[in-house]
C-alpha cells in the first residue's frame, strides 16, 4: 500500500523513517516533509492545515494509510473527512481530540473521571480570575484553553506575574481566541514523564516510556519549549508506578472516552508529573498525538511493524497486538536556533550532516529544514534531532553528543545534559 505522512519537522522523519521499512508499504509521501524526509518519501506540496487538499490527494493516489504528525489537522477534523470519503486514517476523530484541543475538556474530563490532575479552576473572565489569583499561593500555573503551540502553560512564580499573564491571555489575546478560557492550575513538584500509548477506542498498547527536556537551557532552566531532548526507557519509572499508571490513568481514559461516545483511536500521548517521593501520579496534559521529540528514541527502539499496529488501532483490533522493542536505550538531542523558542533566525546553512550519516548507531531526523540552492538550511527553532542508540544509556548518550559536535550553523545550540547524571 502507500502511505501518507502529514507534517514536516522530526517526529515525521521518524515516523517516516519506521513506515519506510515496513514489507507492507510501497511509496510513502509526505505533506509537505522536508529534505531529510524527502530523501525517503515523495514530497507532496499541501499543508497539513488544509484538510480538503489532503483528502484529495488521498482520494486521487488511492492512499491506503494516512498518519498524521501534528494536532491541529486532528482538532481541525481531519479522521472525520477521510472516514466520511472512506479513507483509511490513524488518529482519534474532532470529539476525541478535544482532549488535546481543549485544556478545559479534558480537565473537567479528568474531574468527572476521577483521573488525578492537579486542582484547577476555570475562567472566562478576567475580573474574576485576576481576583482569584491575586492571593493565591505561587507558584501556580495558568494555562489557555486552546492550541497555543506548545506555548500555553505559563508558570507564574509571584501574583504580579499571574495577574499579568491573565492580561496577555484574556486582554491582548496573545494565543488568539485560544486564551478567551483560562485555566489556574495548582503547580505540581516532581519529574515529568510521557507515555504514549496506541489505542482502539477499547484496548491499549502502551509503547515504551521516554522522557522529554522541556527547557531550553541546562538545568531546566530558560523558558519551556517543544522539547530539547529525550532518552527512553526513562529510568524515573518502576513497576509498580508503571502499573499504576495503567491503572490510575490510561484505563480510565480509554473507557470514559468510549462512555462518553467519544472513543478514542490512534495515539494517546499522556504527559504525566511523577512525584517520587510520596510516590504520586498527575496528568498534567494529554496530547493526541506522537510527541516530538519523544518519538525520535522511541522509533529508533521499536522492532515491531509499525503499520499493523496502526491498522489494528483503526481495525478495532490492538487487544490481539504485541510489540517488540530493542532492550537498547536510545537518546535525542535537539539541535536548536539561537533565539528558540522566541525569535530566531532562518536560512543559515548547515554543515555536517553527511559526517553524521556515516556513524554508526546515529541516525539524524531533520526538522526545521529546508533546501536553499541545493543547500540544506535551517528553517526553524528546532531544526536537527539527533537520536542515538547504546548497550547503555551512557554510550547512547556519548554517541549522540559525538555526533551533534559535527554538525553546524550559525546559531546553532544545544542542551548537555539530555540523559545526564541519570
Ligand atoms: P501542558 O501544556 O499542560 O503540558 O504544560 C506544559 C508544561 O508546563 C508541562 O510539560 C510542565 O513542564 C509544565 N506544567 C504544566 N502544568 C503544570 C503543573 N500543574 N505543575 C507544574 N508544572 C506544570
Ligand atoms: N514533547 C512534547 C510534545 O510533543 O508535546
Amino acid at each position: 500500500m502507500d502511505v501518507l505522512i502529514i507534517g514536516n519537522g522530526g517526529r515525521e522523519h521518524a515516523i517516516t523513517w519506521k513506515v519506510a521499512q515496513s514489507p507492507e508499504v510501497n511509496t510513502v509521501f509526505c505533506a509537505p516533509g522536508n529534505p531529510g524526509i524527502c530523501e525517503i518519501a515523495q514530497s507532496v506540496d499541501i499543508l497539513p492545515e488544509d484538510i480538503n487538499g489532503l483528502c484529495q490527494f488521498a482520494k486521487d493516489k488511492n492512499i491506503g494509510l494516512t498518519i498524521v504528525g501534528p494536532e491541529t489537522p486532528l482538532v481541525d477534523g481531519i479522521v472525520d473527512l477521510f472516514q466520511e470519503n472512506n479513507l483509511t486514517i490513524f488518529g482519534p476523530r474532532k470529539m476525541a481530540a478535544e482532549l488535546e484541543g481543549s485544556k478545559v475538556f479534558s480537565k473537567n474530563f479528568m474531574r468527572k473521571h476521577g483521573i488525578p490532575t492537579a486542582k484547577f479552576r476555570v475562567f472566562d473572565d478576567f475580573q474574576s480570575a485576576a481576583r482569584y489569583v491575586e492571593f493565591i499561593a505561587v507558584p501556580v500555573v495558568i494555562k489557555a484553553n486552546g492550541l497555543a503551540k506548545g506555548k500555553g502553560a505559563i508558570i507564574c512564580k509571584t501574583n504580579e506575574e499571574a495577574i499579568s499573564t491573565l492580561k496577555s491571555l484574556m486582554q491582548d489575546k496573545i494565543f488568539g481566541s485560544a486564551g478567551e478560557k483560562v485555566i489556574v492550575e495548582e503547580f505540581l513538584e516532581g519529574q515529568e514523564v510521557s507515555v504514549l500509548s496506541i489505542t482502539d477506542g477499547k484496548s491499549i498498547l502502551v509503547l515504551e516510556t521516554a522522557q522529554d527536556y522541556k527547557a531550553a537551557y541546562d538545568q531546566n532552566k530558560g523558558p519551556n519549549t517543544g522539547g530539547m531532548g529525550a532518552y527512553s526507557p526513562t529510568t524515573i519509572l518502576t513497576d509498580k508506578l508503571y502499573r499504576e499508571i495503567e491503572k490510575q490513568v490510561l484505563v480510565p481514559t480509554i473507557h470514559a472516552m468510549k462512555r462518553e461516545g467519544r472513543p478514542f483511536k490512534g495515539l494517546l500521548y499522556t504527559g504525566l508529573m511523577v512525584n517520587l517521593h510520596e510516590p504520586k501520579v498527575n496528568v498534567l496534559e494529554y496530547n493526541v498525538r506522537f510527541g516530538d521529540p519523544e518519538t525520535q528514541p522511541l522509533m529508533m527502539r521499536l522492532k515491531s511493524d509499525i503499520v499493523p499496529l496502526m491498522l489494528a488501532s483503526i481495525n478495532g483490533t490492538i487487544g490481539n497486538c504485541n510489540i517488540e522493542w530493542d532492550p537498547r536505550p536510545s537518546v535525542c538531542v535537539v539541535a536548536a536556533s539561537n533565539g528558540y523558542p522566541e525569535k530566531y533566525e532562518t536560512d543559515k546553512e548547515i554543515s555536517g550532516i553527511d559526517k553524521v550519516k556515516e556513524m554508526d548507531d546515529v541516525i539524524l531526523f531533520q526538522a526545521g529544514t529546508k533546501k536553499n540552492n541545493g543547500k540544506i538550511a535551517t528553517n526553524g527553532g528546532r531544526v536537527l534531532n539527533i537520536t542515538s542508540i547504546g548497550d547503555d544509556i551512557e554510550s547512547a548518550r556519548s554517541k549522540a553528543y559525538k555526533a551533534i559536535e559535527q554538525v553546524s550553523f550559525d546559531g546553532i545550540f544545544w542542551r548537555n545534559d539530555i540523559a545526564a547524571d541519570l
